[in-house]
């Protein structure tokens, strides 16, 4: 199972004094360096952590599997078409949010969101777009020719530990509807040590994307700490 880290906060550190560090970049090669599978950025319209620069220097000097996290704008599509990274995943974006409040609506979408997943699908990038756990937005997805689903976990790893025995279960329905649909599936958002587990678990989920936990982490154990336990964890859940 890839563990994908989410990068964009070394971002919202370093542009809290304007300044180069700490650089997104060497966080990038540090995390490549102790275990990640890959590397999320969500460039937001309103470039509020990471900048195109960031993404495309990432690109450039970090070999690794770049998700590209991304609403469906015109801006956006031409932006990862140029980039090509190995894989993105759309994203709803509402300027005045703290962070992504939840999934695509992909049945109420208009028909841009088609063209967005056929032109870069179309450009060999593996198109994922992230939805809450219900087998109908699961399989809209599908039918828009999508190759993967994320599922949202945000409520989960929210939720008190008494409260989310339903979330999981729901979760899991999901995985499965995925698999169903012929998708591949991954999940994210809120996820820490301590959810982790039981996601990482379920048979299907092939990716876990997790980014604030383990910067947040590193400020008391260090990036690469953070990394490695989250990946014991991970390996614990999967039983390897
Ligand atoms: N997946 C998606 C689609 C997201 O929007 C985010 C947040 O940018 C994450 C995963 C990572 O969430 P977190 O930073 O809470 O781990």
């Amino acid at each position: 199972m890839r563990l994908s880290v989410n990068i964009d906060h070394v971002a919202t550190l370093r542009n809290a004094r304007g300044g180069h560090f700490p650089c997104p970049v060497e966080a990038a090669k540090l995390c490549m360096a102790t275990g990640a599978d890959g590397i999320t950025m969500h460039l937001r319209e309103d470039r509020r952590h990471v900048r195109d620069q960031d993404v495309l220097r990432v690109r450039a000097e970090v070999p690794t599997r770049l998700n590209f996290e991304m609403a469906a704008t015109a801006e956006m599509v031409a932006f990862a078409l140029a980039l090509k990274p190995e894989a993105c995943c759309i994203v709803p974006e509402k300027r005045q949010e703290l962070t992504t409040e939840g999934g695509l609506d992909v049945l109420r979408a208009g028909p841009f969101l088609a063209e967005a997943i056929s032109r870069m699908a179309g450009a060999g990038i593996e198109v994922a777009v992230f939805v809450e756990a219900d087998a109908a937005q699961i399989e809209a997805c599908a039918r828009l020719g999508a190759q993967a689903v994320e599922l949202h976990t945000g409520a989960y790893a929210d939720a008190l530990p008494a409260a989310r025995p339903p979330l999981l279960q729901r979760l899991a329905a999901g995985a499965r509807a995925a698999r169903a649909a012929g998708l591949h599936c991954h999940a994210g958002h809120g996820l820490a040590h301590d959810t982790v587990g039981p996601i990482a678990a379920m048979p299907e989920m092939e990716e876990v994307s997790i980014g604030h936990f383990l910067i947040s982490q590193s400020v008391f154990v260090g990036l690469p700490e953070a990394i490695r336990e989250m990946r014991r964890r991970i390996n614990l859940a999967r039983g390897e």
